[in-house]
């Protein structure tokens, strides 16, 4: 197996991260087929690349010719027989359910040709449990891309345990063939490496403003500045789904209950059907279903101190290093490419004094208990 063998792609599922999965592939030259169960979704799917790739006119990435040109490469197909027929890669983006994922699996084994390598873009679930759903366990991978695939330029790629070295070999070269920059994670831990850090921040940032009975905007305004996100951390849960993260929540603490100390927020939030940016409301409230970002300002974030949030981030980090999974740099380098940190996490953690954030997570687990207890990496961190 190698690269050179890929020549057709097909991304099952269109949602957020399927269809800007399958806009990244055909942009990087490769046929995509853009599977989904009902026609809708799909045209949906393709009103969404049309609107992204005419952005990347406007700013002047690529030319109209170039834009017609990758749009055209992407064929929407419902019937999953015709979706896969000479697939070479399948890329597998549908929602985060391990029963759906079992039935999908199924299907797509009973019709895929043997050639056909596997790829999950899965943000939680264990890659090995998946892969030994199919008849090529060797030839499963996580290829776990970033909202919006678009424009953020990591892919975290997560070998399971029967994974063959030349998976991963191929698997780090069509990262880099679409334009990305990979990052092994070299374990299949809860969350990997990112949502490790994200989704357990998400939660925490609910329970910081109960504590400290502050704005919304006051948090994320600090998160933007003080923290150097690019958004606040309410507005980036917004925007990547309330149904993401509570799925994302309860697989992770389903697997491993010390990863996550869920806020019962999240869940009511989904329940109530406020997932954020995409149905108007979630923490904020927005105009209508398009991009659209939340006024944070420098004056805003004087008021307030993210210590217990970066401690949070930290600590999360701190365990990741700890347990092998990713070095420092392959760390920070996941956090700047996935997330669009503006600085080493790292680099804030000296700013804010190491002691500090130690002593703040010793108060928090004082309180709340061992989710907080600092990780050895960061006790011994050295400024
Ligand atoms: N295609 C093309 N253009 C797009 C786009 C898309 N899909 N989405 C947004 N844009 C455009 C916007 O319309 C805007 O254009 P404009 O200048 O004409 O208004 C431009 O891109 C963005 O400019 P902004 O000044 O609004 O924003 P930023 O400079 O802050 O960049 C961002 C936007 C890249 C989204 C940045 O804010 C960022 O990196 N945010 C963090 C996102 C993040 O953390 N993602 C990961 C979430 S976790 C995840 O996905 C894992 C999952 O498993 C849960």
């Amino acid at each position: 197996m190698s690269l050179s063998t890929i020549n057709k792609i097909t991304v099952l599922g269109s949602g957020v991260m399927g269809h800007g999965i399958a806009q990244v592939s055909a942009m990087a030259g490769y046929n995509v087929v853009l599977r989904d169960i009902e026609q809708s979704f799909l045209d949906k799917a393709m009103e969404k690349i049309k609107w992204s790739l005419n952005k990347l006119v406007e700013k002047q990435k690529l030319s109209q010719t170039e834009a017609d040109k990758i749009f055209a490469q992407i064929t929407p197909v419902v019937d999953l027989k015709q979706a896969l027929k000479g697939a070479d890669l399948l890329i597998e983006a549908v929602p985060e359910d391990m029963n759906l994922k079992k039935k999908v699996y199924t299907e797509v084994d009973s019709f895929a040709e043997s050639k056909t390598l596997y790829a999950s873009n899965t943000s939680t679930l264990p890659i090995s449990e998946m892969a030994a759903l199919t008849s090529r366990p060797d030839r499963f991978i996580g290829l776990h891309f970033f909202n919006p695939p678009q424009l953020m330029p990591l892919v975290e790629v997560i070998p399971g345990g029967k994974t063959s070295d030349s998976m991963v070999d191929m698997a780090m070269g069509f990262v880099q063939k679409v334009g990305k920059q990979p990052v092994l994670c070299k374990k299949d831990v809860v969350g990997f490496i990112v949502n490790r850090v994200f989704i357990p921040l998400v939660h925490e940032a609910v329970y910081c403003r109960e504590r400290d009975n502050v704005a919304m905007t006051t948090i994320d305004s600090a998160v933007k500045f003080k923290m150097s996100f690019p958004m606040g951390i309410f507005e980036l849960a917004d925007y990547t789904g309330l149904d993401v993260i509570h799925k994302a929540t309860v697989e992770m603490h389903s697997r491993d209950s010390k990863v996550i100390r869920p806020h019962p927020k999240i869940k009511q939030l989904f329940d109530e059907k406020n997932l954020g940016q995409k149905t108007g409301k979630g923490f904020y409230e927005y105009k209508g279903d398009k991009y659209e970002r939340i006024n944070l300002t420098e004056q805003e974030a004087a008021k307030y101190s993210p210590i217990a949030l970066l401690a949070v981030a930290a600590n999360n980090a701190a365990w990741l290093i700890s347990n092998g999974v990713c070095s420092n740099q392959d760390l920070e380098k996941a956090l700047r490419l996935g997330m669009g940190l503006k600085k080493e996490l790292f680099a804030t953690v000296q700013d804010f004094g190491t002691k500090n954030i130690v002593q703040t997570l010793k108060d928090l687990a004082a309180r709340h208990g061992s989710f907080y207890e600092p990780d050895p990496y960061l006790v011994n961190y050295r400024n």
